[in-house]
């Protein structure tokens, strides 16, 4: 039960397509409708869709408008996909998220939406009552484990005091998490607010991504990394803490070829290090090697690593790595692991 106030999800949004140039808008999850109707209002393409079909007859009385697709991601193109109503957290699982994004990928040209960021911590000031003219609306946390919070919906009707109960799961995920998964799909998180004022931090995480079909991924096949990882649990258990050190490599694929690749390094639990960063020549200035930094920092934050240190060369033909690497908050540091002072080296270092 979403009632949005004045600068919120519609206005947002509305705001949002029209900076875009976006004239055709997708609203999965749409609901009742609220938001797809408000847009169609304001003269944008809209089609909202939703797996309810309860839902979507409440959605059709609101607005003639708009298209309604009752189910699935339809096949198409639009400019511009949302999701409104903190719908993304309710894909709990990997695969249920993993789905939602590459139909994304095959239908919109930008994706945004909203998931409220795990930091504040929402659920633990549940429950607030809404009063929604005849009911009362409220949510009672049942259980909390890791990024999954199960709750309860009541909805209680004035009048008689008849409640309804019913159970669902919110998935929490971290800013990282969303960039990593969204890289993997093929979309580069191109702001992330923390409000709908489009503050930096706040209690949203409310993300804008370009879809560039680049997808971003671990470049191992399975069996080989099986056998990595047991190698790297056995390694963890006869080698002292800080002294393995596992390798992953990503690659970057444009329709199945390869255009980038990049290494992650774990020197220590806190510590990692980032490798061979190359980008194919008819990609140097699309920003893939931005994404790609993006991409790997987003993992190394996942993996809880509190710094990421890199060598690179001094020589001008290093020049754009070093200003890439400066643009995302790499700084000079003094030599680390096994890297030495000498004229040919530099090292540098981001604090996560
Ligand atoms: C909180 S409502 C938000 C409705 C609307 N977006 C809004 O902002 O008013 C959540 C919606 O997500 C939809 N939903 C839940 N799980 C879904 C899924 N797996 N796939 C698509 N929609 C889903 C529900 O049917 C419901 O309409």
């Amino acid at each position: 039960m979403n009632a949005y106030g004045p600068g919120e999800q519609p206005d947002f949004y509305a705001a949002l397509a029209s900076e875009l140039g976006a004239r055709t808008i997708l609203e999965f999850g749409c609901g009742t409708g609220m938001v797809t109707a408000d847009l169609a209002e304001r003269g944008f393409d809209v089609t909202g869709v939703d797996p309810s079909a309860a839902m979507l007859d409440v959605a059709r009385q609101r607005s003639s408008a708009a298209t309604w697709i009752d189910g699935a991601v339809p096949d198409g193109r639009f400019d511009l996909g949302i999701m409104p109503g903190h719908v993304a957290q309710f894909f709990v699982t990997d695969t249920e998220w993993r789905g939602a994004l590459d139909r994304f990928a095959a239908t919109v040209a930008w994706l945004s939406f909203e998931s409220r960021d795990p930091r504040d911590r929402e659920w633990e000031r549940w429950p607030v009552v809404r009063h929604a003219g005849p009911v009362d609306a409220w949510s009672e946390v049942v259980a909390v484990d890791g990024e999954v919070v199960s709750y309860t919906n009541h909805y209680r009707f004035v009048a008689t005091g008849e409640e309804l109960v019913s159970h669902a799961q919110l998935r929490f995920r971290s800013e990282a998490t969303l960039r990593r998964t969204l890289g993997e799909a093929g979309f580069f998180v191109e702001r992330v607010y923390g409000d709908w004022d489009r503050a930096p931090a706040g209690p949203e995480l409310i993300v804008v991504a370009r879809n560039t079909s680049v997808r971003f991924g671990v470049e191992q096949p399975r069996d080989v990394r099986e056998l990595v990882e047991r190698h790297l649990a056995l390694m963890h258990s006869v080698t002292p803490a800080g002294h393995v050190h596992a390798l992953t490599f990503f690659g970057a694929r444009h329709d199945g070829r390869l255009v980038g690749v990049g290494g992650l390094r774990e020197l220590d639990r806190t510590h990692g290090e980032l490798k061979s960063m190359h980008v194919v020549d008819v990609e140097r200035g699309s920003g893939l090697g931005r994404a790609l930094l993006a991409h790997l920092l987003a993992v190394a934050t996942e993996r809880g690593y509190e710094r990421i240190s890199l060598e690179t060369g001094t020589a001008d033909a290093f020049a754009p790595a070093r200003s890439l690497y400066a643009a995302a908050g790499f700084e000079r540091c003094a030599p680390f692991g096994s890297y030495t002072d000498n004229p040919h080296s530099v090292c540098m270092t981001l604090k996560t």
